[in-house]
């Protein structure tokens, strides 16, 4: 065949409601549901090309070829593409975050959204965005999230191999704000995938996380609906702070946090004693995200800078879904 490229742009998104560990490892499906926030601020481009002369995938991130994992996994979603579309043409992906990438900033989860985007574009396949969220979400659970703008959910599911995320509601239904304080530019040395396998393997407190889980996801969901800061911030450190209680029960412990996010931590409940409406989530990851309003929004990033260890901020509104940006199909 000719070579077949396109080009499509996802977002980042931060989980309110966490997503930590697996129902299934096989077809990746998640134990408990989440729900997120998708970030305008935070994205991933990705171009993939399929081209005939090669005679295996070329990844590159940032301009750097990747090998090992991080290319594996590009090529088993291009393999699960090449299977639906019924050819075995190996492909350039050349991919770019405009953030730090596997250091608990959400990289995955842009990069696998932006990249089954772009690979069903370019091979030709008229996919409708669920089915590319499911395929986003094999790769890596989060990404399923990123296919979609505004609030997004992922539910769980025991059955089959199926299973989209949604949108709860557009950018448009609230003003929600995200301030990332950055505390470290290092690669985490867990990755989510074993951090969240081995909690779940070691963990006495697994079992009670799992069961929050279902009491908070469908709370957040309410307060989102009912644009109630108080409520979906104190729900959302709690899934946080029990995602972490999790993982530092295992045995032995994961430990995210570095002093800074301990630092961060603390400034954010300071604030809320100064009546500024903030609450703060952390992922897999040292770096402490921000919730807020667009009231709050420059006295949180103000205070924020002033905290030891916190490299730099990153305000965001809420983002739209992926895009194509260009294809030749
Ligand atoms: O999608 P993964 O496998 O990178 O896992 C993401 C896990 C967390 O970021 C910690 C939580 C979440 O729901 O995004």
């Amino acid at each position: 065949m000719t070579p077949h490229s396109a080009c499509a742009r996802a977002h980042a998104n931060i989980a309110l409601a966490k997503y930590w560990g697996k129902a299934n490892a096989e077809f990746n499906l998640p134990a408990v549901p989440s729900v997120s926030l998708t970030l305008r601020a935070l994205s991933t481009t990705t171009t993939v090309t399929f081209d005939d002369t090669l005679d295996d995938d070329l990844v590159f991130v940032g301009g750097k070829r990747q090998q090992g994992r991080p290319k594996d996994r590009v090529t088993e979603m291009l393999d699960r593409v090449r299977a639906a579309a019924d050819f075995k043409t190996r492909a350039t992906v050349e991919s770019v975050n405009n953030f730090p990438t596997a250091s608990g900033l959400a990289s995955s989860a842009s990069a696998f959204a932006a990249l089954a985007l772009a690979s069903i574009s370019a091979a030709g396949l008229d996919w409708d965005s669920a089915r590319i969220s499911d395929l986003a979400r094999r790769s890596s659970a989060s990404a399923g999230r990123s296919l979609f703008g505004g609030f997004v959910r992922l539910p769980t599911s025991s059955k089959g191999s199926y299973l989209p995320s949604e949108c709860i509601a557009p950018p448009s239904h609230w003003d929600v704000r995200v301030i990332v304080a950055v505390t470290s530019l290092e690669k985490k040395a867990v990755s989510s995938t074993r951090g969240m396998n081995h909690t779940a393997a070691t963990s006495p407190y697994f079992d009670a996380w799992v069961n929050l889980c279902s009491t908070l996801a469908p709370r957040i969901e309410r307060a989102i609906l009912a644009k109630d800061i108080d409520e979906l911030g104190k729900a959302t450190e709690q899934s946080a702070l029990s995602m972490h209680a999790s993982a530092l029960a295992a045995a032995p412990g994961v430990l995210y946090f570095e002093p800074a996010t301990l630092h961060v931590l603390k400034e954010v409940w300071s604030m809320r004693s100064d009546a500024i409406k903030a609450y703060a989530t952390v992922d897999a990851g040292p770096h402490v995200k921000v919730i807020t309003t667009a009231e709050y929004a420059s006295v949180v990033v103000q205070r924020l800078q002033g905290v030891q260890g916190v490299l730099r901020t990153i305000a965001s509104k809420l983002g739209g879904p992926a895009i194509v940006i260009e294809s030749d199909r």
